[in-house]
């Protein structure tokens, strides 16, 4: 138990803030053109993930497009800006995505 319940607690708190995320993305309108697992208008969140696993630079490079927009890197549709997206909430929407897979 003493072991157990530290473990427990961390987990909780882990898919806790996953949970806020994605309540933002659906807030945010994301997740009418992205699913999580499922490529719809937009490329599935976790094949973001693995795309840019191990880049350093990805939190900044995916806010930047998540809120000016972008083209040409997933197939001949672009994400238009998402102008209801802050800084703030643009790194915290780069960040769930990146931990998606
Ligand atoms: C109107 C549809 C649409 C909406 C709304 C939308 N996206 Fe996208 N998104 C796309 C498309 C299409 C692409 C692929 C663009 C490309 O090929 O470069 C994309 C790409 C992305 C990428 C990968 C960018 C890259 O260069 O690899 C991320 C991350 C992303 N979207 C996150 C978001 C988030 C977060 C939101 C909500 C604030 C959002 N998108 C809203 C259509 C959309």
């Amino acid at each position: 138990m003493r072991v157990a319940l530290p473990i427990l607690l961390a987990g909780f708190l882990i898919a806790n803030t996953a949970m806020a995320d994605q309540a933002l993305a659906k807030a945010k309108n994301c997740l009418s053109c992205h699913t999580i697992d499922k490529k719809i208008v937009g490329p599935a969140y976790q094949d973001v993930a693995r795309k840019y696993a191990g880049q350093k630079d990805a939190p900044e490079l995916l806010a930047g497009k998540i809120m000016k927009g972008g083209a040409g890197v997933w197939g001949v549709i672009p994400m238009p800006v998402n102008s209801q997206v802050n800084e703030s909430e643009a790194k915290k929407l780069a960040n769930w995505v990146l931990s998606l897979k």
